[in-house]
């Protein structure tokens, strides 16, 4: 059984990407795969303040040791100025380097009340994760106008953007099962 997390990549109270996270943690539950959320709001954020790069901090790898050790990771991102959130790139930035990230599998979803679903924030987040020499899986998902769009029980109401999600629900957990049975499935990085 492989073991997924879903981060959730916003701390603001009541956001899009945790009502998003869970309702995909629901999805993939139906699938018979059990994931955990990972959610921002939690970061401890009070233990870094003042930039505690490379120091022993036990309450931060606690917080990021689910990600460390998952098989894969789906990240929902929402997009803010054009951009991921600032906690989701501390969150990256207290990630274990190198090897927390390397060929770590990877599903991208964006969120926005814009047009486009938070793509700039997803494509950011591409180049970072490409940096890390994670894989991303190809089929990405981007939600957009999210308030309307989106219902708790019943998923994205565009019926192409709800089919996108469920192609990378149902293709995901093969493509993280690929990785581990032969790393040479995708040769990147
Ligand atoms: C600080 C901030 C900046 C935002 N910037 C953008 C933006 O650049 N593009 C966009 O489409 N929506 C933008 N929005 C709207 C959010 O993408 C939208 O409300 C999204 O659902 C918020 O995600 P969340 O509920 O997960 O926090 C912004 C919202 C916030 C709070």
């Amino acid at each position: 059984m492989i073991s997924l997390k879903i981060i959730s990549g916003t701390d603001r109270p009541n956001s899009n990407a945790l009502r998003v996270s869970k309702y995909v943690q629901g999805k993939y539950r139906q699938e018979g795969i059990s994931t955990d959320i990972i959610d921002m709001q939690e970061f401890p954020l009070d233990q870094v303040v003042g930039g505690k790069y490379g120091e022993e901090l036990p309450e931060v790898d606690d917080f990021v040791e689910p990600a460390v050790t998952a098989d894969g990771l789906v990240v929902v991102c929402p997009e803010y100025n054009g951009g991921y959130p600032g906690i989701l790139k501390i969150f990256i930035d207290y990630l274990p380097f190198p090897n927390s990230l390397a060929k770590k599998p990877i599903a991208l979803i964006g969120e926005a009340n814009g047009a486009f679903g938070a793509m700039r924030a997803v494509e950011q987040l591409q180049q970072v994760f490409g940096y890390r020499n994670a894989h991303i899986f190809p089929d990405r998902v981007f939600i957009s106008r999210v308030s309307e769009n989106f219902d708790d029980k019943e998923g994205i109401k565009d019926q192409f953007q709800q089919q996108l999600l469920e192609d990378q629900i149902n293709g995901f957990p093969d493509f993280v099962k690929n990785l581990q049975e032969d790393p040479s499935f995708i040769t990147d990085g």
